[in-house]
């Protein structure tokens, strides 16, 4: 058995234990060099450092662990090499009730904040840009992954207390709105598109992309010309940036506010929120008082052939032109984002900044932050390399309603394929077929099926897989919580009492599941310091399997009631690690199911 259960710093500590006469003792082998703190179990008294070590080995049990009773005053003999820091170790013995009664009382004393008490040194301020749709145009797979990936890291900075700003940066500025505003004119209507506006702003936008299209095969020969239709919607473009467009204007704010309703509905079903929402057009005056000030520091030129306006950048091989003016004068999406960072420090004062867009945009982020070196921002000095937040593809994800994915249709089809498995499987009786427990079922495999991946990984979208009710999955994460909570509640012994005695938990299954949970800090760190969420996923897959073997070993009704008492802590406090766990990933736990 390999466990985890002290952190330091930023480095990792490997500590591998073994249950040795497991009925009471606990043999734990510390790689030495690494523990130089103390871990926030034991506190002072497992503060082990380096030179401690050399200088007071013979006295080792003093030294170490001072007055406390709860390690066995038999250290191990050891043939240590003192001198030698890599394979260095101490084992010492701890009686594991003495352990276990430290993890439970801190569990139960912390409840909803276990897990992330000391792990930061100094609060910050972390804006965080995820999810960023584009209106009229269909929600891809990227904007799924990223808000959910998004809201993780988020809901992670929240629980170890720093302070988080969550945007959301809609598309909502370009020429494609010049489109929409003639797409609408001629194939648009109020009523459907108070009814459902991000199909039916699709539906609009397509039809006047096709019209495009064929005015561009008709266009003669060499088929170059974009025909009447596109040169439209530059100039509309242009007048909107300018603000002269006042009846489009109009139309692209009320498609803007609508849109954001519907959004913030699917969210909620999500369970994922904003601070705000933005859009690129809120930076669109920015932009050009930027490409003002680009001119003044000399750092803006003009491509001779082009007419567009550019920065020189520097990568670690290459040489970049990083566009930022058309030639026309009108602004591109790379300018609105330079805008946007600035401004929005003005306006938070953020520390760092990331923004969890598919890896496919990585030049784009290079470029950004290679003109805010440029600009000598003094925080990307810092935090420059963690800004883009990258993740790979995810391809398959298609609907019964088709290829072109809207989020409602996702959740929708989650919730109706769940709803007729539990119909479909006589197993699967006791589990309630509400809507709106069914709703939640698929947000979580939704959910967990993306976060159990590496970022960068490319996965295919398999509903199957998604929505299994076995092996690794959100659903298997939902029966755990659910099934403690009906044990809880079922136990027949006073559940509010915390009066119990860790020396009645002598199996192997209960001291297995209470390591587990004290390693929980680990994993919330390591999380912390890769934004991956992985390892969450992973640990609370191996939480369940210790649960379901505590399950069937450590019964809780009918038991004396001294035993019964200390197991069900030990149950009570999976429960809190789990629905902790959860919570981060941006599930909520289920009382029943
Ligand atoms: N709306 C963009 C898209 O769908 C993503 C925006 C990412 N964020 C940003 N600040 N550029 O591709």
């Amino acid at each position: 058995m390999v466990i985890k259960f002290l952190r330091s710093g930023n480095k990792e500590v490997t500590q591998s234990g073994r249950t040795e006469a497991l009925e009471d003792i606990l043999t734990a082998n510390i790689k030495y060099r690494l523990v130089t703190k103390k871990t926030r179990l034991q506190d002072p008294q497992f503060y082990i450092s380096v030179s401690d070590v050399k200088e007071t080995i013979p006295g080792l049990n003093q030294t170490l662990f001072s007055d406390n009773q709860a390690i066995s005053q038999e250290l191990h003999p050891l043939p240590i090499d003192y001198t030698d820091e890599t394979n260095g170790r101490i084992n010492f013995f701890i009686k594991p009730c003495y352990l276990c009664n430290i993890i439970l009382k801190k569990v139960l004393s912390e409840g909803d904040t276990y897990g992330y008490h000391g792990i930061i040194k100094d609060k910050q301020t972390i804006l965080v840009e995820y999810s960023s749709p584009n209106i009229a145009k269909p929600f891809h797979a990227g904007h799924l992954r990223s808000a959910i990936i998004g809201n993780f890291i988020s809901n992670l900075y929240e629980a170890v207390g720093h302070k988080v700003i969550r945007i959301n940066y809609l598309g909502d500025w370009g020429t494609q709105y010049g489109l929409l505003a003639q797409g609408f004119n001629k194939y648009g209507n109020k009523e459907d598109l108070n009814k459902d506006p991000m199909k039916h702003l699709y539906m609009v936008y397509v039809k006047i992309n096709e019209d495009v299209s064929k005015e561009q095969q008709n266009s003669g020969p060499d088929k170059h010309e974009k025909g009447e239709t596109h040169r439209k919607s530059l100039e509309i473009f242009r007048n909107m940036e300018q603000g002269t467009a006042s009846e489009d204007l109009q139309l692209w704010k009320h498609f803007r506010d609508i849109s954001i309703e519907k959004y913030r509905e699917v969210y909620e079903r999500l369970n994922i929120k904003f601070t705000d929402y933005e859009g690129e057009s809120m930076y669109s005056k920015k932009s050009l008082e930027l490409i003002e000030e680009l001119k003044q520091r000399d750092l803006l030129h003009i491509d001779d052939t082009t007419g567009k306006g550019y920065i020189d950048i520097e990568d670690e091989k290459d040489n970049i032109k990083a566009v930022v003016q058309k030639s026309d004068g009108s602004t591109l999406y790379l300018t609105r984002d330079i805008a946007a960072v600035l401004d929005r420090h003005k306006r938070y004062n953020f520390d760092r900044t990331h923004y969890v867009v598919e890896d496919g945009q990585d030049l784009h982020f290079k470029m950004l932050k290679g003109i805010l070196q440029k600009l000598s921002v003094p925080w990307i000095q810092r935090y420059g390399d963690q800004i883009h937040i990258r993740f790979g593809r995810i391809s398959n994800l298609s609907t019964r309603k088709g290829k072109a994915v809207f989020l409602d249709d996702i959740l929708n089809e989650a919730k109706e394929r769940i709803i007729k498995t539990i119909h479909s499987k006589q197993t699967s009786k006791e589990v309630d077929s509400t809507e709106t427990v069914a709703d939640i079922l698929g947000v979580s495999s939704i959910i967990v099926q993306d976060l159990k991946e590496k970022r960068l990984n490319t996965y295919k979208f398999s509903w199957d897989k998604v929505l299994s009710f076995k092996g690794d999955s959100g659903i298997v994460l939902q029966y755990a919580h659910a099934r403690l909570c009906s044990l809880i509640d079922q136990c027949g012994c006073d559940i509010h009492s915390i009066d119990f005695d860790t020396k009645y938990l002598t199996e192997p299954e209960a001291i297995q599941l209470i390591l587990h949970i004290a390693s929980y800090e680990d994993t919330v760190d390591k999380c912390l310091t890769s934004l991956e969420a992985c390892h969450l996923v992973h640990y609370l897959f191996s939480l369940s399997k210790f649960i379901s073997v505590a399950h069937r070993n450590l019964k809780v009704k009918d038991q004396p009631k001294e035993i019964a008492q200390a197991r069900l802590q030990v149950f009570k406090c999976a429960k809190t690690t789990l629905a902790n766990g959860m919570t981060l990933l941006g599930i909520t736990p289920l009382d029943k199911m």
